[in-house]
């Protein structure tokens, strides 16, 4: 897919007051600090267009842009940050769980995992709550410019191995990095399927 066109659109805290659901939406979550502006940023070729930060929690609120005026994609605040008060927490899951619910545009949830971590607890527990609900999503590892191919390809065999343990079907999985380019194709191609999908759906249903 060729990006020609990639805009901010708005941001807001509740999912009720995001754009109208007229166009397919793919939604980034993630750890603070794993990345999820900055592939935004290397997806799209524009290095500013979603705000990075080397100190986690930088994104705070359900933010949309507007690809090739034909799909969103969505930048959500970070889970895990440690230094968050339990009320942040709360609300941040309140917030998350109202926006997964109440966006019938939503095709695909991409869980940001960092390449470099052994599986964590609130990675699992987050991917299993969206098995439950009944929601799409891939997962995307992350930063993997930053060790060898070898440590990464060690560290995506143990996190098959196990997510296998509590998933029948793996799912679909994506390796990125955003200093190389990485996992670019690779992504921007699996969303431009999903999205041949909604319109030969949005087809048959007129
Ligand atoms: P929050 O909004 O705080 O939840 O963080 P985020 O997930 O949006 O992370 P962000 O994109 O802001 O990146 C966090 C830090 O990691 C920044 O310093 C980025 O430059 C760095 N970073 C992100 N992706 C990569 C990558 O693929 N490779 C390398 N080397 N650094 C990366
Ligand atoms: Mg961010």
């Amino acid at each position: 897919m060729i990006i020609h066109d990639a805009r901010f659109l708005t941001s807001n805290s509740r999912a009720d007051l995001c754009p109208a659901p007229a166009l397919p939406e793919y939604a980034f979550i993630g750890r603070s600090n794993v990345g999820k502006s900055s592939l935004i940023n290397m997806l799209t070729g524009r290095n500013a267009l979603a705000k990075t930060s080397s100190s986690p929690g930088k994104t705070q609120l359900i933010n949309h842009f507007v690809i090739n005026d034909n799909w969103f994609l969505v930048d959500l605040p970070g889970y895990g940050y440690a230094k968050v008060s339990k009320t942040s927490r709360a609300e941040w899951a309140k917030m998350i769980n109202f926006y997964l619910r109440h966006r019938p545009n939503l095709m695909c949830v991409c869980v940001l995992l960092d390449s470099r971590h052994a599986p964590q607890a609130a990675d699992l527990e987050f991917m299993e709550k969206l098995g439950e609900e009944g929601i799409p999503f891939v997962m995307v590892f992350t930063k993997s410019d930053k060790q060898s191919t070898a440590q990464t390809k060690a560290l995506l065999t143990a996190y098959l191995a196990k997510m296998s343990e509590i998933w029948d079907e793996l799912p679909r999985y994506f390796q990125t990095s955003a200093e190389t380019g990485l996992g670019r194709d690779e992504l921007l191609d699996f969303i431009a399927g999903v999205n041949k999908d909604w319109k030969a759906d949005a087809a048959d249903n007129a």
